[in-house]
């Protein structure tokens, strides 16, 4: 829509508060009550509002923002638990995830990790995400909407419902082979034996894994599918800022564990 001399054409518009708490509403039109926002009518209040400037609710003010990764990701639907930047960067980079490749992902849970797959699939990529539950799915795919209808570039994006296990002849119906897969989900062994087969060569696999017996076990099975593990281990991130009497230290708060990662490629025809 026009307004005063600038296109706005976004579907989503991203409201950050000042202490960083951010909320992603949809741009429509009519008054309706936008949870921990107040009753008002979004398209009418922030479409035309440029980026960077402030919109007034209430007693709020927040500072509206274009709606990239980082800030969907923050504002995202929450249901199962997610994974956050550290490790889903780390997944990207290590199994090289970028335009042209097929990348095959369960569960899909919330799509905390899926965004950061499609995004750096772009426009050109394959994604298939798997997922049983459907009240998952249904918190997962309105992220992802999110997303397609935010970004200029969206990978063609296929979602199979059920466990990976009983779909593997859903997901070839997509995709035959992929150039990465990963998994986050409870039982890593008879998924990865699932669809260990539909690695191409030079292809990586990916397992999240909260405690140590599940990359241990995600390991053997790895082996067991004549899979090469390339690294397994956990990333530790420790966040600094500026401390009252001058100086930069450690932020006071929990050194938290997220989960332990297991990267394994397949290194020949078998
Ligand atoms: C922790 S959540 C995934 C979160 C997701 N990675 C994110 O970042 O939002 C794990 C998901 O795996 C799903 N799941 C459990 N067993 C599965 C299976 N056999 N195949 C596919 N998904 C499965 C669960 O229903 C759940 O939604």
């Amino acid at each position: 829509m026009e307004l005063a001399g600038f296109m706005d054409n976004d579907a989503w518009a991203v409201l950050v508060e000042p202490e960083g708490k951010v909320h992603v509403v949809e741009l429509i039109e009519g008054v309706r009550k936008i949870k921990g926002l107040g009753v008002f009518d979004a398209m009418a209040t922030i479409a035309g509002v440029p980026y960077g400037s402030l919109v007034t609710l209430g007693q709020k003010q927040l500072t509206r923002l274009p709606p990239r990764l980082p800030e969907l990701s923050k504002g995202m639907l929450r249901r199962a638990q997610t994974i956050s930047a550290k490790d889903a960067g780390y997944f990207v980079a290590k199994l090289g995830i970028g335009s042209g490749d097929s990348i095959l992902e369960a569960g899909l849970g919330s799509a905390g990790l899926s965004m950061h797959i499609a995004r750096a699939l772009g426009g050109s990529g394959v994604h298939v995400t798997v997922e049983p539950r459907s009240e998952h799915a249904d918190v997962g795919l309105k992220n992802l909407t999110r997303a397609r209808q935010s970004w200029t570039e969206f990978p063609e994006h296929h979602h199979v419902e059920g466990a990976i296990e009983d779909v593997i002849s859903e997901i070839t119906k997509h995709v035959e082979t992929f150039d990465g897969i990963i998994l986050d989900l409870p039982q890593h062994p008879s998924a990865i034996a699932a669809v260990a087969p539909l690695l191409a060569v030079g292809g990586r696999i990916a397992c999240y894994c909260p405690v140590t017996s599940q990359v241990e076990h995600a390991w053997e099975a790895c082996e067991q599918a004549g899979l090469n593990v390339e690294w397994a281990g956990e990333l530790m991130e420790r966040q600094w800022g500026k401390a009252s009497k001058g100086g930069m230290r450690p932020v006071n708060g929990p050194f938290g564990h997220t989960a332990f990662l297991l990267i394994a490629q397949r290194t020949s025809v078998e």
